[in-house]
């Protein structure tokens, strides 16, 4: 008699697009086998699925083109600031927003159009800014009085083809709900200017004929569930500084969901709804400029594992390879991720999956529930392709993860895990 082979399963919004397990229930990414990833390429590794990677891109784009053909997107390159993952965005036509020097020459060389990038920061050196005005950015987006003379003078100095768009970078003092550290809008914040000393900036900015201003810039926080903040933000913006500006850069911040029971506004909707109060408020002809981050990245992207350890003190405790230099953000926000064993999905055994650090904070998933998991599983957790490889670090000496992508049943090492070696590679 065959073999009964049980039919594909497709998994929660919270995986890849194309993440299913098979009929053996093992998890299958962009056509590759979990298990065989993590015996090619070790494990902890950041799995991409990049036609999900793609897809999104082409959702923000296509979501945008659906209300106006005025507009850009710039990818927010330090949720995942990976040269392979800002080349494929790139090959979607999407720019993208630098928060430094390090990130600058990352998207030059991924080979994005300098006029796509804009150049952000609150406090930018002045190598910098040098930097940006020697490679020609499209945008410097100034955040403080400081900057906006110390910009000036450098402009004064360098000899541009023409003049350099600056944006201004706005505080509109609003506090979108999430987590404080991610909050960037608010009227205490280290970011942008103040709606009362925004005028003085303009006004020195305005008066250098090698500055163009030619918008505003603001971005609230990040993994934001509701679309009202982003209204509140501009309603207060255009009430301090009217509309005569042609580019309206509303940040990025759309959320994702961590777990299946999370529904974040679509990006359909969150195009929409900015586009609509763009037009509504500061009226038509205006250019939108967008900067999703974690929206782009996160779900494209799953972190393998191997299971270490497993004992029982209180509680089970699951020890894997990797951990906080991996992914900090359950550590610094208290962020929830799922976890599965990779070819052993829906257990019952409640767990903690914590890191191999030297810190009990070192904890990677609090509540889990896991399929009798034992040394040498591969276990996965999804929605990790925002602020884990860009977050990583070397914490007990631990050498960074590779970064593999997948696809139609390939899979490609775009960045090698570092080695002992690199760890020592800057000793004089
Ligand atoms: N634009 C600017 C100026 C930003 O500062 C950020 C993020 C973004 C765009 C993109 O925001 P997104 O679309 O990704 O929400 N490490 C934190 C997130 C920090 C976000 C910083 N700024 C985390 O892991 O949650």
């Amino acid at each position: 008699m065959p073999a009964l082979v049980a039919a594909a399963q497709q998994l929660s919004h919270v995986y890849p697009r194309g993440a299913h397990l098979d009929g053996r229930g093992r998890l299958q990414l962009g056509g590759c086998d979990a298990l065989e990833l993590a015996r090619e390429y070790g494990t902890p590794a950041y799995v991409v699925d990049e036609d999900d990677l793609r897809a999104r891109a082409r959702a923000f784009t296509q979501a945008f083109a659906a209300h106006t053909d005025d507009f850009a997107i710039h990818f927010a390159s330090k949720a995942f600031a990976c040269t392979a993952v800002a080349r494929v965005l790139a090959e979607e036509g999407i720019g993208c927003d630098v928060a430094s020097g390090g990130e600058l020459t990352m998207a030059l060389k991924a080979g994005v159009e300098p006029s796509a990038i804009e150049l952000h920061g609150n406090a930018k050196s002045e190598d910098e800014l040098r930097l940006a005005l020697a490679a020609g950015v499209g945008t410097i987006v100034v955040d403080n009085l400081h900057e906006a003379g110390r910009l000036v003078r450098l402009i004064d100095e360098h000899d541009g083809a023409g003049p350099q768009r600056v944006q201004l970078r706005i505080a509109p003092g609003v506090s979108p709900d999430t987590h404080p550290s991610i909050s960037t809008g608010g009227p205490n914040t280290k970011f942008g200017l103040n709606l009362s000393d925004a005028p003085r900036a303009l006004e020195q900015l305005s008066a250098c004929p090698g500055v163009e201003v030619d918008g505003l810039h603001f971005h609230i926080g990040s993994q934001i569930m509701e679309l009202a903040p982003f209204r509140a933000a501009l309603e207060r913006v255009v009430a301090a500084l009217g509309t005569d500006f042609g580019v309206w850069n509303l940040g990025g911040g759309l959320g994702v969901a961590y777990g299946p029971d999370e529904q974040p506004p679509s990006i359909e909707a969150y195009a929409a709804a900015k586009v609509a109060m763009v037009r509504e408020l500061c009226g038509p002809g205006k250019r939108i400029v967008d900067e999703p981050g974690r929206a782009l990245t996160a779900n494209s992207t799953v972190t393998l594992y191997t299971v270490q350890s497993v004992k029982r003190n209180v509680a089970t405790w699951v020890g894997v390879d990797g951990g906080m230099s991996d992914n900090l953000r359950p550590m610094l926000y208290g962020a929830r991720y799922e976890v599965e064993v990779a070819d052993r999905f829906g257990g019952d055994t409640p767990c903690i999956v914590t890191g191999k650090h030297c810190e009990s904070g070192d904890v990677l998933v609090r509540d889990a529930l896991l399929a009798d998991p034992r040394p040498g599983d591969v276990l996965v957790t999804p929605a990790t392709g925002a602020y884990g490889f860009s977050m990583a670090n070397n914490y007990n000496g631990q050498p960074r993860p590779p970064v593999v992508f997948v696809s139609g049943g390939d899979a490609r090492l775009v960045v090698r895990r570092e080695s002992y070696e690199d760890l020592f590679s800057r000793d004089v």
